[in-house]
């Protein structure tokens, strides 16, 4: 007996997905039978990606896509329009940061942080509406973060852009209900990749992280995963407007 993949047949894109959480995400939905749309501003890494993904029998294209610039998401949906002319899942994981105390964050560093973690969100959010809408049944994903609701040092830059995020899901969940089209926030704490990379190997930050996460560890890019399959697929059709924190307890207290 054939056992049901959870997307099945379904039309998948993520964004920033040649590494960390969103090459997760893209395995997943891949493994769950979506043709996923794997797109970075790391194109060859994108490509890397696909491939391993594709040797193992999955549907999936690699396409550049930087979410900062118009004419590269306005050609990644073009491309979609034509065939296969709908999304079902839009996953808006594209992200970065720069730590820097935030009296002294240069305006080209909070440029670089909101273009691609806010602007990047609008622009992909707005102009993947028609080909969402053409689902039926769509869903947009947005990876905000938990410090979009908490402060830490450094991440002041940051947590502003992840914060407008969040209120971007919620108002969007509103505007979007009336198209068929669900829209939900993931809120990952501290997860393993290279974003995180530099800070966990500090001892000191590691461990003063570590204990103030109930779990007691740091997550993977596939405990994220698991939380976007679920937002992806028929499971959550009755939710939307929600952030789903994904952060071994961090944001729920000591
Ligand atoms: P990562 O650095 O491992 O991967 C990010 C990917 O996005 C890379 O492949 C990179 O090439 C791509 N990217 C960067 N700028 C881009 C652009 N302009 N256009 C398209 N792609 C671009 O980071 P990670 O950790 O996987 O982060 C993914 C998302 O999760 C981000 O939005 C991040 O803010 C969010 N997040 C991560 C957390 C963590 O602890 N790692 C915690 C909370 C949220």
């Amino acid at each position: 007996m054939s056992e049901t993949k959870r997307l099945q047949d379904k039309v998948a894109v993520v964004t920033g997905a040649a590494a960390g959480i969103g090459k997760a995400i893209a395995g997943v939905f891949a493994r769950e039978g979506a043709h996923v749309y794997l797109t970075d501003v790391d194109g060859g890494a994108a490509e890397e990606a696909a491939e391993a993904l594709v040797s193992a029998g999955h549907q999936v294209t690699a396409m550049t896509v930087d979410v900062c610039k118009g004419q590269d998401v306005t050609a990644l949906f073009r491309n979609i329009e034509s065939e296969p002319g709908r999304i079902d899942v839009l996953v808006n994981n594209a992200g970065l940061n720069v730590r820097e105390d935030f009296r002294h964050l240069s305006d080209a560093d909070w440029v670089k942080i909101r273009e691609v973690n806010l602007d990047g969100v609008v622009r992909v959010a707005r102009d993947g509406f028609n080909l969402l809408k053409a689902s039926g049944k769509g869903s947009l994903v947005n990876v905000a973060s938990i410090m979009g609701h908490r402060g830490l040092r450094q991440l002041a830059g940051y947590s502003a852009t992840k914060g407008a995020v969040s209120a971007l899901t919620r108002a969007l969940a509103v505007e979007y209900a009336p198209f068929g089209i669900r829209v939900n926030a993931l809120a990952p704490g501290f997860i393993e990749t290279a974003l995180t990379e530099r800070v966990l190997r500090n001892p000191m930050i590691n461990k003063a992280l570590i204990d103030q996460t109930p779990l007691k560890r740091f997550g993977s890019g596939e405990d994220v995963a698991a939380a976007a399959l679920f937002f992806a697929s028929d499971e959550s059709g009755f939710i939307t407007g929600a952030e789903l924190a994904v952060d071994g307890g961090m944001s729920a207290g000591l």
